[in-house]
């Protein structure tokens, strides 16, 4: 969108930026790289930091969550994750509980020993939290803190320490005041009675750097087909190819390690779908996370130590709840709904991150208005089917966005998001907005989209997808008419009418100031003087009065609207504050709208002349120009913008 690239740097000075951190990132990559012996890892790496090497992979990623952290400017004192900050919008509660989890897990809490399940409606942002979670292990483990190292050449990049005996452990936890945890793979042992006759101190360590596809610290699994599902998807197979080299299929060398489990060793495990999978599955993975080992055919347990996030949508869950043998799986997870958000100017970052990543999209100019209408539309779907009359649900939008809504104390939302738990598990996805207007982008022809046209995109979405019933499309077509009616028709007004003043916000301070100094002088029952004839005058009450009556302030009870106006600004004065108007909301709307009203014949010109005269054109483009310039519009969409608010006048 063309407001967003002309803010971005030069793309050649981009270029040099990127190649300059290409370079950056070799080096500390180079810098980085380590590998020796057990033995001469214990003399230096280890020493060095005992505590870091024995972290678990639920510590490991707890660390990697805080070195990303940050926690100023928030009054709640909230630790917040830079991790996901410029990536998923409006769903910091749960990304809170997220974080929770593995703040938890990492204490040694019993939580760890059970897998997070990450619950939630199509297209939430359920996959995106786990995608940030590896991008964040990728990243964390090319930093000096995020070291880790294995055991060369291991099937599950084991800790090197898993290489010392247990008779010898009790010395090492006295020598060093770390414990260790896991047994060496059947692999490595293997390897160690064959290659190095026994001798765990010569065997070769390697710095690690966790990757999805180097298979190294991240594993994704996803169910395809569930009847044809192989265990060996997860914890792999005889490697036939190799059991001649190695004389026998109970060879650990000769079995294939190509499983997910193996791959996320030490690191995180993505359950896509997690209940399609088999039962069998299940239980596996149950077990590896509350006992941290996997059982593969002949083999001893294999120690694995990794942290599995699943995730699952509800109707999935509901089936699954419905048996009551899942129960005691059940309580071996921790689950998160993830929900979609309700603040509709959250929801609109969403399309916009989504748009800017299409070309098609970035072509296309959107007016100011495009996004938000679809956004309160789908912010209106999630809102809970009660009783509650459409009213309270249009309140319920602004109040959920941070908006102030006459008669509601902002503390409130809170209070009715708790109140109403099912809000944000159904409704419209983003993922349906998108679509609505990448087909509305392919339809037009001029590189403009305008809010009228995204809401008829969204009408024809609805109307044509067979997914949804008949009543459920009245609803959400009733639903295109409120946003129309309550939030954009006043958005797209203000916009006009503003762009009929030179300065908008200027004038408006003007009359306020005018506004203030009459109704002191009239209070104090003063005099004023006229700054050109300097003529001693009294305070003009009919302007007063024509500001209030905009407000609907009646004669009786002016008085105390003008003490409580005074009062407000001689708090601001006090605090050393200008008193403008976002100082006092009532008195905001009174003043847009005495000066709304004084220009209104502008607009009247827009519609009244079919032909219209040169003088007409050119205030009727100054207009249209105000909106191309300062507010967001380009030629085209301030045109209809022009011509759809004269409409709406008229019908007034
Ligand atoms: N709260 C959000 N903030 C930012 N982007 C979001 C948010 N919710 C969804 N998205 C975007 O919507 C798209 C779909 O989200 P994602 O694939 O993560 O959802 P999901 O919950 O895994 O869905 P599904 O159940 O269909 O697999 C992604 O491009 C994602 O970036
Ligand atoms: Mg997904
Ligand atoms: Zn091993």
């Amino acid at each position: 969108m063309n407001t967003e690239t002309t803010t971005k740097a030069p793309t050649s000075e981009r270029h040099s930026d990127f190649l300059k951190s290409l370079v950056e990132f070799t080096r500390d990559h180079r810098a980085a790289r380590w590998s020796g012996t057990l033995s001469e890892f214990l003399e230096t790496i280890f020493r060095n930091d005992a505590k870091g090497i024995v972290r678990t992979s639920h510590q490991y990623t707890w660390d990697m969550l805080r070195a990303n952290g940050f926690d100023e400017g928030f009054s709640d004192g909230k630790f917040r994750c830079q991790l996901f900050e410029d990536e998923l919008f409006g769903i910091d509660d749960t990304i809170g509980r997220v974080l929770d989890y593995f703040k938890a897990a990492s204490a040694g809490s019993e939580v760890g020993r059970r897998l997070l399940l990450l619950l939630g409606p199509p297209s939430g942002g359920k996959s995106s939290m786990v995608i940030l979670l590896k991008r964040g292990l990728e990243a964390y483990s090319q930093t000096d803190a995020g070291a880790l190292y294995a055991i060369h050449g291991c099937p599950v990049h084991e800790s090197p320490l898993h290489l010392i005996p247990h008779t010898l452990r009790p010395q090492f936890r006295q020598t060093y005041g770390v414990e260790i945890t896991g047994e060496l793979c059947p692999h490595c042992t293997s390897r160690l009675q064959h290659e190095y006759g026994g001798d765990f101190m010569q065997v070769p360590v390697e710095r690690i750097f966790i990757s999805e596809a180097g298979r190294v610290g991240v594993g994704t699994y996803a169910p395809h087909d569930p009847t044809t599902a192989d265990i060996a998807d997860l914890v792999g197979s005889v490697d036939l190819s190799k059991v001649s080299e190695f004389g026998d299929e109970g060879d650990p060398r000769a079995w294939s390690w190509s499983g997910a489990v193996f791959a996320a060793s030490r690191g995180l495990l993505e359950m896509i779908e997690i209940l399609k999978v088999k039962r069998e599955f299940l239980y596996l993975l149950l077990t590896l996370t509350q006992e941290k080992n996997v059982k593969v055919s002949r083999f001893p347990l294999i120690h694995l130590d990794e942290t599995i996030v699943a995730h699952t949508n509800f109707a999935e869950f509901r089936k699954f709840l419905q048996e009551p043998e899942n129960e005691a799986l059940l309580d071996r997870m921790v689950i998160i709904q993830v929900p979609y958000t309700l603040d509709y100017k959250e929801e609109a970052r969403i399309y916009r991150k989504l748009c800017s990543s299409t070309q098609a999209f970035r072509e296309v100019h959107l007016d100011p208005h495009a996004l938000h209408v679809a956004s309160v539309f789908a912010v209106l779907s999630r809102l809970g089917e009660s009783e509650e009359r459409d009213a309270d649900n249009v309140k319920k939008v602004r109040l959920y966005a941070g908006e102030d809504v006459e008669g509601v104390a902002p503390g409130d939302a809170a209070k009715m998001k708790q109140k109403n738990p099912e809000e944000g598990l159904s409704g419209v996805s983003p993922r349906f907005v998108i679509n609505a207007l990448s087909n509305a982008i392919i339809q037009s022809e001029a590189r403009s989209l305008t809010t009228m046209d995204v809401l008829i995109a969204l009408k024809d979405s609805i109307e044509s997808d067979v997914r949804i019933d008949g009543k459920k499309k009245r609803k959400w077509v009733d639903f295109l008419v409120a946003v129309r009616k309550d939030f954009y028709n006043r958005w797209v007004k203000e916009d006009v009418h503003k762009a009929l003043f030179v300065s908008f916000e200027q004038e408006a301070q003007q009359l306020l100031d005018k506004y203030l100094d009459e109704v002191e002088a009239q209070l104090d029952n003063r005099t004023l003087r006229d700054p050109i004839t300097s003529e001693e005058r009294k305070p003009d009450e009919r302007f007063l009065r024509s500001v209030e009556e905009k407000i609907r302030i009646s004669e009786s009870g002016k008085l105390s609207f003008r003490q409580e106006v005074v009062r407000k600004a001689m708090g601001a004065y006090k605090r050393g504050d200008k008193f403008t108007l976002d100082s006092h909301a009532p008195l905001h709307d009174a003043v847009e709208q005495y000066l709304f009203e004084s220009r209104r014949d502008v607009l009247r010109l827009v519609s009244s002349s079919a032909r219209p005269d040169d003088e007409t054109r050119q205030k009727i483009s100054v207009v249209e120009k105000r909106l191309v310039d300062e507010y967001g519009y380009d030629a085209h969409s301030a045109r209809e913008a022009l011509n759809y608010v004269t409409t709406l006048l008229a019908q007034e």
